[in-house]
């Protein structure tokens, strides 16, 4: 359906989550206003937001409507922004989770040559349209859970030449989503490094980024920091030199162990710092003070078997902005279902249903420097909305396993419909 160009209203809301405020991240109670609006409508012009308010308000104000699509009295939400995923990979690693399930960890299956690269070696094996397809598979998935823009990582290339295919394929996935490329060619050091660790480091930095920046393929940087992989001082080096380049940074830290990375990504001036299932006090305070986003991946710790959630009521009582995201991926979260990740934060990390929907929002467009187009529904922001199976966004958290989105829409634009 092509709306974008037109005018339409969508009637009959029963819960219309605006998420409107103030332009900014939202923090501490913040996160719990949703700005719902009851029995409601929401003008669309030109794939944008044109009006939100009471229906009657509405029809008075709008004159000609044009089409009425009918929401039945449903749940309407903000697209969802994933802010964390690695979606462009070829094959899966189902034999390593028969493994974990069998009692082998994480890092001893990486150590073994599994882990990340298992998934090395198969994407590089693929070509750029086998590639876009399989992601083009998996990205539907998330669009039938809601969600319409999405940060995508390389990182399952690990040379120039596979890391430059990674990020035109999600160049080319923007077609269908909303995508936002990060460069993560620190994800692990290929096998044909692991001889000259600083050899690797030296190929990121002085081809590899950029290589990236020339053609414009990412918007940020990333490193797996982390005992076993990249060093707080190796990490500090990618990101200095990318920064140089104009590339903020998102980094993978305090995953697995609690190495000092929150602190590091607070003195880098990281735009987020992504996992901190293991960030203590300190680490929590050192990103308040450099105003660095949390981006809190659950899905991974449940997919691992493990129950150290990050300690998101710690962050959100401390001020910090909070971000939840998918960390889809074949190792260590194979979802890309932004309601699963709502579910776990609520009965795992113990957040409110209101303050999980605002870190899937407003706070990871914001995180994203997206804040001023998508992650709430306010005149002037792009028309990228969800139509709920349900009546009450509590049901967001209550129900899991359930695809709930009936419609989805990008810019005005119709993308999913069941
Ligand atoms: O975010 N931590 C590093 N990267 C991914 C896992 C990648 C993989 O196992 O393939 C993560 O969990
Ligand atoms: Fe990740």
């Amino acid at each position: 359906m092509s709306k974008s160009q037109q005018q339409f209203v969508v009637a009959n809301c029963g819960q219309l989550l605006t998420l409107a405020g103030s332009p900014s991240v939202r923090r501490g109670t913040g996160m719990r206003e949703l700005g719902i609006l009851h029995n409601a409508a929401m003008l669309v012009r030109d794939g944008k937001v044109a009006l939100t308010g009471p229906w009657k308000e509405i029809k008075a104000a709008a004159g000609e409507l044009g089409d009425e699509i009918d929401a039945a009295g449903r749940l309407v939400t903000p697209g969802f922004v994933d802010a964390h995923t690695h979606s462009v990979f070829a094959g899966n690693r189902v034999e390593e989770f028969e493994r974990r399930a069998g009692g082998e960890s994480y890092q001893s299956i990486a150590a073994s040559g599994g882990g990340i690269l298992s998934t090395v070696h198969q994407t590089r094996a693929a070509s750029e349209d086998k590639l876009e397809e399989s992601a083009r598979n998996r990205l539907h998935w998330a669009i039938r859970n809601g969600t319409t823009t999405i940060e995508i990582k390389s990182g399952y290339g690990l040379s120039l030449i596979d890391e430059i295919k990674i990020l035109k394929v999600a160049r080319r996935l923007n077609e269908m989503i909303r995508v936002v490329p990060t460069f993560l060619g620190a994800h692990e050091i290929p096998e044909e490094f692991r001889a000259n660790r600083s050899g690797y480091i030296d190929l990121i930095i002085n081809e590899m980024l950029p290589a990236v920046h020339r053609d414009q393929l990412a918007e940020y940087v990333d490193v797996f920091c982390e005992s076993h992989v990249f060093s707080l001082a190796e990490t500090a080096r990618i990101v200095r030199a990318a920064r140089a380049l104009g590339l903020p940074a998102r980094l993978h830290v305090d995953q697995l162990k609690d190495s000092g990375g929150a602190a590091l990504a607070a003195s880098l001036g990281a735009a987020t710092a992504d996992h901190l299932e293991c960030t203590n006090s300190a680490g929590i305070q050192a990103l308040k003070q450099a105003n660095v986003q949390p981006v809190l991946l659950p899905g991974s710790v449940y997919a691992l078997g493990s129950h150290h959630y990050a300690p998101a009521r710690e962050m959100i009582d401390a001020g910090l902005p909070v971000v939840l995201a998918s960390d889809f991926n074949p190792g260590s979260s194979p979802t890309p279902s932004i309601p699963m990740i709502v579910s776990l934060a609520v009965t795992q990390m113990k957040l409110s249903v209101a303050e999980a929907v605002t870190a899937v929002t407003v706070n990871a467009a914001y995180s994203l420097s997206r804040g001023h187009l998508v992650g709430s529904l306010e005149r002037g922001k792009v028309a990228d909305f969800v139509i709920h199976e349900f009546n009450d966004y509590r049901e967001l958290g209550y129900y899991f396993g359930v695809e709930s989105a009936e419609q989805v829409f990008m810019g005005g634009c119709r993308v999913h419909a069941r």
